[in-house]
């Protein structure tokens, strides 16, 4: 099978979220936890933002030898140099140097031609060379790009000596079956692709993200670039959690492997979760709340059955101990009994009719049942009886 390299970009696109803002010790701990996890590539920041983000990404390259580390540079001297300057203590530093490639982009905000733009990506690539030779390369907003001007840059930087080309869905614009058609193009069209890796980096302004991701894998596509809880940039980036386990549900659609430490999955997400201040919505796939929780009574009476009935992942491949049978108004008399079992009571079957009689009254008042609710409706019951 086909290793697929995982690069986490919670620390530096994740941390352009507008108010999610991480100090050192926060990245750092961060950071180990993303080497825990098992990542291949750590993009711990972007040196040359400010002096904070520089000593981040010093400390993190400086202590965190067990994944290459990556600081971020646009294609000018200044930001390479500082990059380099943070990143120099690394086991395995990465420079990722960007460019704008769509005419939207280089028109109106770089404000310069198709042939100064492939120059300059050319001669950065070079610079960024003289310090080392594991150099990232992204023409932003590519899937908004010429694909035949795409090709040429591509070419050029490959032969300046980059090693990973990723291509940025930069606005979350495009559609999986297209993306997946540019990453194919790209391959076909690029002569010397067989010397760089391809990377993807999809944001999530339609929703798409994830879809995009994985349809790039299925093109040849060997790096994802991902954030824990999908946070990043306005509608965020690819969820490494989703990337990760549909991978994993699905190995008949995706030939890939990958070293994620799965299990370690939740922890950090609730580690991110805390450190950013970013709650995670209750129904977000793999890391919600509710993700591995059944509330209908259908579904209850088929978990308890037989897990598989209603959990395409065992909870606990992600780090949720097991997962929970909500007592709400949809539930049966089968859940009900389960969880009284739990509790430590064992009802006659007459006492069980009324206790759970008195359960389907207080859940059509309640959203959920609590097991302190429980509780205190059987004492209720067993009060009455006595009286
Ligand atoms: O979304 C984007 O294009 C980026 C680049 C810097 C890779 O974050
Ligand atoms: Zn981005």
């Amino acid at each position: 099978m086909n290793k697929l390299i995982i690069f986490d970009t919670t620390l530096r696109d994740g941390e352009q979220a507008a108010g999610a803002s991480l100090n050192i010790q926060e990245k750092l701990e961060i950071a180990r936890a993303l080497e825990a996890l098992g990542v291949d590539v750590i993009e711990a920041g972007f040196p040359i933002s400010s002096p904070g983000d520089f000593e981040a990404v010093k400390k993190i390259a400086s202590e965190v030898k067990g994944c290459s580390i990556c600081g971020l540079a646009r294609a000018n001297p200044k930001d390479i140099d500082r990059a380099w300057e943070a990143l120099q203590g690394a086991a395995d530093p990465r420079i990722h140097v960007f460019i704008s490639a769509s005419d939207v982009h280089m028109v109106h905000q770089l404000k310069k031609s198709r042939a100064e733009v492939l120059q300059l990506a050319r001669d950065m690539v070079a610079h960024a060379r003289t310090y080392l030779s594991n150099i990232e390369f992204s023409p932003m907003d590519a899937s908004r790009s010429d694909p035949q001007f795409l090709y040429e840059l591509l070419q050029a930087v490959i032969e300046a000596g980059a090693t990973t080309l990723n291509i940025p869905d930069t606005v979350g614009y495009a559609m999986p079956g297209e993306f997946g058609g540019l990453i194919e193009g790209i391959f076909k069209n690029v002569p010397n692709i067989d010397k760089a890796v391809i990377s993807v980096h999809c944001h999530d302004d339609l929703g798409l993200s994830v879809a995009n991701s994985l349809e790039a894998v299925r093109r040849g596509a060997r790096q994802v670039e991902c954030t824990m809880n999908g946070i990043g940039e306005r509608a965020g980036n690819a969820a490494l959690e989703e990337v990760i386990m549909a991978i994993r549900t699905r190995p008949d659609y995706y030939d890939v492997t990958t070293s994620i430490n799965s299990e370690l999955i939740y922890p950090t997400s609730r580690l991110v979760s805390q450190r950013t201040g970013f709650s995670v919505q209750p129904n977000k796939a793999v890391v919600g709340g509710n993700a591995f929780r059944h509330q209908s009574g259908i579904h209850q009476d088929g978990v308890i059955k037989m897990p598989k009935t209603y959990e395409i992942m065992d909870p606990r491949t992600v780090g949720v101990p097991a997962s929970s049978l909500v007592l709400g108004k949809s539930s049966g008399r089968h859940a009900f009994k389960e969880r009284l079992a739990e509790l430590g009571y064992n009802l006659s079957e007459a006492d069980f009719d009324r206790a759970f009689n008195a359960f389907k009254e207080l859940a059509d008042k309640k959203k959920e049942v609590a097991d302190r609710d429980i509780e205190s409706l059987v004492a209720e019951e067993q009060r009455t009886l006595v009286e």
